[in-house]
């Protein structure tokens, strides 16, 4: 457990205009990607979180020349498919679920062997959902017997693609299975049950990869080439989420989050909370590199509970955290179902929230696949984010509206998704203060 506090004093207003750091989701891509093209790939805004470093770091243990990130530029010197080299050592991917998942996918098909580790909570989280459709397609994997890392990946073996209808609607997963596709033999398909995140797709088309991807259903072949592209990251909705939610629950707020990432498998977050009644006002919609983006205008309004729909789980799959504490806000009952995977994130998402919830005088009621949670007003308060990124930026928002201080622990991890998150919201109104006991 980390040493670095949150104390957040109680009450306060978030106003002003903010960008949010670079989408971690598009920045892992982009190193990934870019390395594996032919060409020069700049890369700006990109997120300089330990999650998106550490997989900038493993490319260039593999050889690739990669420069930055400064002030969120990178320039990264593609080797093309075939052009990694053996890392001198084990691969160490810290707290990141994307990097190891996808990378797993990239690495299967290389002629060299590769370990992957990370940290105790990366190594607790289930990897067999990769390592089972890749080894059907002919990779060789090692995990513990929990299914855990660290990952040892035997070179060459050869792929082949295969027709994969994924159990979870996860966008690792096909993400990964992309990934060995562009090293099999013949096709490789990849049914979701549900849309997921479509930002490898959507980068590997822009690189000219060519790829078939039709409702729920995606489909490339091996050999082709990727070319370098300029790719300009937008900021990540899943941060902003906490300023969203912030403002809608704290009076007085006024808030402009500028230049955030809007795919619309990404949206989920707006959706349930204009559900909920929250203002939240788009405008100024563009394209940023095959990417949508929109400025978000957020006034605070009296949310009341609802039941969200299962659908929208995976389109908001990231944003529970700050969601549930916008309904621990709002009138009545919010009900989630369908949302067991919130159980292997960086955290038990769901019983870690709902400690910390009970923690704040919320009655929240975990179930095995969501929360109940009837809103009420939250106390003073002491709770542990089990050094989950996310939880931390959540409680740090509910002191927006709690009775007093709210004190949150183990809160380094913050740093893997939005460095500089106490800073930047101390400027936007949040009495929040960073440091050691
Ligand atoms: C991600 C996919 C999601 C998400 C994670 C990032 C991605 O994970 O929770 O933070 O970049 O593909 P799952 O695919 O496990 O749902």
């Amino acid at each position: 457990m980390s040493d670095t506090r949150f104390k957040v004093s109680p009450g306060g207003q978030l106003t002003g205009r903010l960008r949010v750091p670079g989408d971690k989701s598009i920045s892992h891509r982009s190193i990934m990607l870019g390395s594996l093209a032919n060409g020069v790939t700049e890369v700006s805004g990109f997120l300089e979180g330990a999650d998106s470093l550490a997989t900038l770091q493993a490319f260039r243990a593999m050889g690739v020349e990669v420069t930055g990130p400064d002030n969120g530029h990178v320039t990264i010197q593609g080797v093309g498919l075939r052009g990694l080299q053996a890392p001198a050592q084990a691969l160490d991917l810290g707290n990141s679920g994307t990097s190891m998942r996808l990378m797993s996918g990239l690495l299967a098909g290389q002629s060299f062997d590769v370990t992957l580790t990370g940290d105790a909570s990366l190594s607790s989280r289930p990897m067999q959902r990769v390592v089972e459709p890749l080894s059907r397609m002919g990779a060789h994997i090692t995990t513990t017997h929990a299914g855990t890392a660290p990952l040892v990946i035997r070179g060459g073996e050869v792929l082949h693609g295969i027709d994969y209808a994924m159990p979870i609607a996860s966008a690792q997963v096909k993400s990964c299975l992309l990934l060995a596709g562009l090293y099999a033999d013949g096709t490789t398909c990849i049914t979701e049950p549900a849309p997921t995140r479509d930002h490898t797709e959507r980068m590997l088309s822009g690189m000219g990869y060519p790829l078939r991807s039709e409702s729920g259903r995606v489909c490339l072949e091996g050999g082709h080439r990727l070319n370098a592209i300029a790719i300009d990251v937008p900021t990540d909705i899943s941060s902003a989420a906490f300023f969203l939610a912030g403002a809608c629950i704290a009076p007085g707020s006024d808030l402009v989050l500028e230049h955030v990432g809007m795919n619309p498998t990404r949206t989920g977050v707006l959706t349930i909370l204009q559900q909920m009644g929250a203002a939240i006002e788009v405008s100024n919609r563009r394209d940023v590199g095959g990417e949508p983006v929109a400025d978000l205008h957020v006034h605070p309004a009296e949310l009341k509970g609802i039941e969200i729909d299962p659908a929208l789980v995976p389109l908001a799959i990231d944003e529970f955290p700050a969601l549930f504490v916008a309904a621990a806000c709002a009138r009545g009952r919010t009900v989630l179902t369908g949302a067991e995977e919130l159980r292997v994130k960086e955290s038990d998402r769901i019983q870690v929230m709902a400690d910390g919830l009970q923690q704040l005088g919320i009655d929240a009621t975990p179930t095995h696949d969501g929360m109940i949670i009837v809103g009420g007003s939250l106390t003073a308060g002491r709770v542990d984010s089990h050094g989950d990124h996310r939880i931390a930026m959540a409680f740090a928002m509910a002191a927006l509206r709690s009775q007093g201080e709210i004190e949150i622990l183990d809160c380094e991890n913050v740093n893997t998704s939005f460095p500089g998150f106490a800073d930047l919201a101390a400027q936007t109104g949040l009495s929040i203060v960073s440091g050691g006991p």
